[in-house]
């Protein structure tokens, strides 16, 4: 049966949710799915903003249908192209025939190359700052390059500031019938997943956020209806703040993100020595992640919201431990900036791990390193241990200092 929900007078939402998924982009761990939106504004036209996954396909066509109460679907706008919010567009452009379909160039392009439905004649192609009358209802559009595909765009509403946001504002995570995050607990539910969310999917393409930002600053948003998670409508300041910081590679908080990879323990026990030490100078906050355990997207939204990072990982034969190199050079590529780091490697007869973490760190704009790195061989011994509070030292006292 169909299941929606109203947003504003006459805005429905008519997407859905997907618990059984168990990889967002058969890569990223789920715990608790992801929601589809999409949305519908009834005026005297009637307009479908973006359709939704595959996997919620048959609910969808089902909302969309009651929705429109047996009235014709007079535009279909698509803000977004990747295949997660396109499964039904076929189908909703074979079911209402009528229906034109509103994109930009590169929409258009992209839609050839997924599909091979033929739609000249049917397209409304519209450029920066343009405008489509619904009635009451006029969306304006904005582009919104690489955030996080190059044709993404937003349409903003202009009657009651209402901002269809694409995958920006998104967040992963199942709706559980509280559709506005007002009515949800966000900070304790969504907060994380939000982050880990933008990190990792958005997260290179900080200066283009910035630039949408900039374009968007003359326009009165009242209204937040992003393609995954809930509806902003109060404290629109909260979600936008954090997007900000985000997105100029701001930390949200001193504290220290401690990473290591250990085979048997070794490199483990080093850092939790280092830990101990830090949390007797008082650092507060940390968090310890064995990176062969805990999947790289959670330890890179920890980075982009702590200031600090210890890395930690053995010499593989001649080369840093796969699963350590794996998640420093997606952080690397994700654009991590703006942060300090200290260093410890591991080797029992050769040694790499240092030098390739170090490499990589220091490839990376504006990642400083801090205290003396330090190279064990095997095991910690305690004649290290002047090393060990030299490093606790340096790291304890670049936190207190911001
Ligand atoms: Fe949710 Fe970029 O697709």
């Amino acid at each position: 049966m169909y299941s929606i929900r109203e947003v504003a007078p006459n805005v429905i939402w008519v997407g859905g949710s997907d618990r059984r998924i168990a990889l967002f982009e058969n890569m990223f761990p789920l715990q608790n799915g992801v929601s589809y939106n999409s949305y519908l504004i009834l005026d005297d036209k009637t307009a479908l903003m973006d359709t939704v996954d595959a996997s919620i396909s048959s609910l969808h066509l089902e909302n969309v249908a009651h929705a429109l109460e047996g009235r014709e679907l007079d535009y279909l706008v698509i803000n977004h192209m990747e295949p997660d919010h396109c499964a039904n567009l076929e189908e909703i452009i074979r079911r209402y025939p009528n229906v034109q379909v509103v994109g930009n160039p590169k929409t258009f392009k992209f839609f050839e190359q997924f599909f091979h439905t033929d739609i000249s004649g049917r397209k409304i192609v519209v450029k920066e700052g343009q405008e489509l009358s619904l009635g009451k209802h006029t969306l304006r559009f904005f582009m919104a390059p690489m955030v996080h595909w190059p044709e993404a765009m937003v349409s903003f509403e202009t009657a009651k500031g209402i901002l269809f946001s694409a995958d920006a504002f998104g967040t992963f995570g199942a709706l559980s019938g509280n559709l506005f995050a007002d009515e949800t607990d966000f900070e304790n539910l969504f907060l994380d997943e939000a982050r880990r969310y933008y990190s990792n999917i958005v997260g290179k393409f900080g200066s283009q956020v910035q630039a949408l930002f900039k374009k968007l600053s003359c326009v009165s948003i009242q209204m937040i209806c992003p393609l995954h998670g809930p509806v902003w409508r109060k404290d629109l300041s909260y979600i936008l703040e954090k997007y900000d910081r985000w997105s100029k590679y701001e930390p949200e908080k001193k504290g220290v993100v401690l990473m290591y990879a250990s085979m048997y323990g070794h490199t483990e026990n080093a850092v939790s020595a280092l830990a101990n030490k830090l949390g007797e100078r008082g650092v507060a906050d940390m968090r310890m992640y064995d990176v062969s355990k805990t999947h790289s997207s959670y330890i890179i939204s920890e980075m982009w919201k702590y200031s600090h990072m210890v890395v930690a990982a053995p010499t593989y034969y001649m080369n840093l431990y796969f699963p350590m190199d794996a998640l420093l050079r997606d952080m690397a590529a994700l654009g991590l900036k703006n942060r300090k780091a200290a260093v410890l490697g591991n080797h029992t007869w050769a040694s790499s791990a240092l030098k390739e973490i170090t490499a990589i760190l220091e490839g990376m704009k504006n990642v400083e390193l801090i205290g003396e790195s330090i190279d064990i061989c095997s095991s910690l011994k305690p004649n290290q241990e002047d090393e060990l509070n030299a490093m606790a030292d340096a790291i304890a006292a670049s936190v207190a200092e911001g």
